[in-house]
């Protein structure tokens, strides 16, 4: 049978091999780079530190071979560490050979409190809001007119009795954007109507970085054949089997949970960075969302069915297109490098470089070692500094 000529992903097929220039040529075509962004770069380059070593093109490196939800993306990660691009461009050619990562989210909301000090009765002061709820949301939304136009905003509130406290939880859908200061700013306009309404004093009113309304959830699979190929001494049920028992130990042992969850943070901090995003909320997100049910878990989950190794992440993901320092040069040709129409679609890209990063961890881990391949390249980046 003949192969078509163009199979999804063979854009990426020996990128990593090119010369710098070549390798923005073919960024320029395939991502309709313009003339500014080029000479962006180009000053990157020109910077006394700038080391053309693993797909270092300037601002950031470039991780490949990631397919998701059936679209192909150069991943810009800006990160000091080498092995972390190699890694997730590593564990990503494994996923593509079965078509790749498939993203979903249910829905993208971020949360916010008021706190208050507790007077009076906590349900009469509860019915008190709910009847002025469409008043409450109608000022939240009034601070931002273009969020509600556009079909976001203001939606929900909640609330809680905490210690001696009255606290009034925000439901808010930010679209693209992150949202804390979107939803600072509605909360400390309702703060006072609030208290006023309910003779409450306010303590203080911030957005919350515990995000379980912005959850992600991906999956993707690897040929039991292709470990094979690429350890062809060990058998793989051998290889399998170890995979399994890191999975095991980290579902059962902090010690080990926390740095699965560094590995595939590794990426997305990375990710976060080039794209302008708050890669500390994202891990204050990340890590709350681990210990949810008391016990700190990974955020990956494996499994066999057939001939294939199953990989699944679940995490959430606060990333985004608009607002604040994603609109910076940097960031908007972060952007434009991965060819984002949604922050939705980069959230997949989040997920995905997470779950390569971790399968490269453990593969590398129960087999040769961290250190082979990671030593290797450190050697080799210092030897071009
Ligand atoms: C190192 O930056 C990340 C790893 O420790 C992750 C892991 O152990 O799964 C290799």
């Amino acid at each position: 049978m003949e192969m078509p000529k163009n199979n999804p992903g063979d854009i990426f097929n020996g990128f990593h091999k090119l010369p710098l220039k070549k390798k923005i040529e073919i960024l320029k075509n395939f991502c309709h780079l313009s003339k500014e962004d080029l000479f962006l770069l180009k000053k990157y380059q020109e910077l006394p530190d700038f080391v053309d070593f693993e797909n270092n093109i300037g601002p950031f490196k470039i991780a490949t071979h990631f397919i998701v939800n059936q679209k192909e993306y150069f991943v810009p990660m800006e990160t000091e560490e080498p092995s972390v691009v190699a890694a997730a461009s590593a564990g990503a050619k494994f996923f593509k050979k079965t078509g790749g990562f498939f993203g979903e989210r249910k829905e993208n909301k971020i949360i916010g409190q008021i706190q208050f000090e507790k007077k009076g009765n906590f349900q009469k002061n509860k019915k008190i809001l709910e009847k002025e709820k469409e008043k409450i949301l109608k000022m939240a939304n009034e601070t931002n007119p273009f969020l509600f136009k556009i079909g976001g905003g203001a939606q929900d509130f909640f609330l809680k009795k905490i210690k001696n406290y009255f606290v009034f939880y925000l439901i808010v859908d930010p679209k693209d954007a992150q949202g804390a200061n979107i939803i600072n700013t509605m909360l400390e306009r309702i703060a006072p109507f609030i208290s006023k309404l309910t003779n409450q004093k306010i303590i203080g009113a911030i957005v919350s970085n515990f995000s379980p309304l912005r959850i992600v959830k991906l999956k993707g699979k690897i040929f039991l054949s292709d470990l094979k190929k690429e350890f062809p001494r060990m058998k793989v049920k051998e290889i399998v089997k170890r995979i399994l028992a890191l999975l095991e130990l980290a579902r059962n042992d902090i010690f080990r949970a926390v740095t699965h969850n560094k590995g595939i943070m590794n990426g997305i901090d990375a990710l976060f960075l080039a794209t302008g995003n708050d890669f500390r909320a994202q891990e204050a997100a990340v890590h709350s969302f681990a210990i949810k049910k008391g016990k700190y878990q990974p955020l990956t989950h494996w499994k066999i069915e057939k001939n294939f190794l199953i990989g699944e992440i679940e995490l959430p993901l606060i990333s985004a297109t608009v607002g604040g320092a994603t609109q910076t040069k940097k960031a908007l040709l972060a952007q434009k490098i991965l060819r984002l129409k949604s922050s939705q679609e980069l959230a997949f890209v989040c997920a995905a470089v997470g779950l390569a990063n971790n399968f490269s961890a453990m593969l590398r881990i129960v087999t040769e070692g961290i250190q082979k391949g990671h030593m290797k390249l450190h050697k080799e980046f210092l030897k071009r500094l």
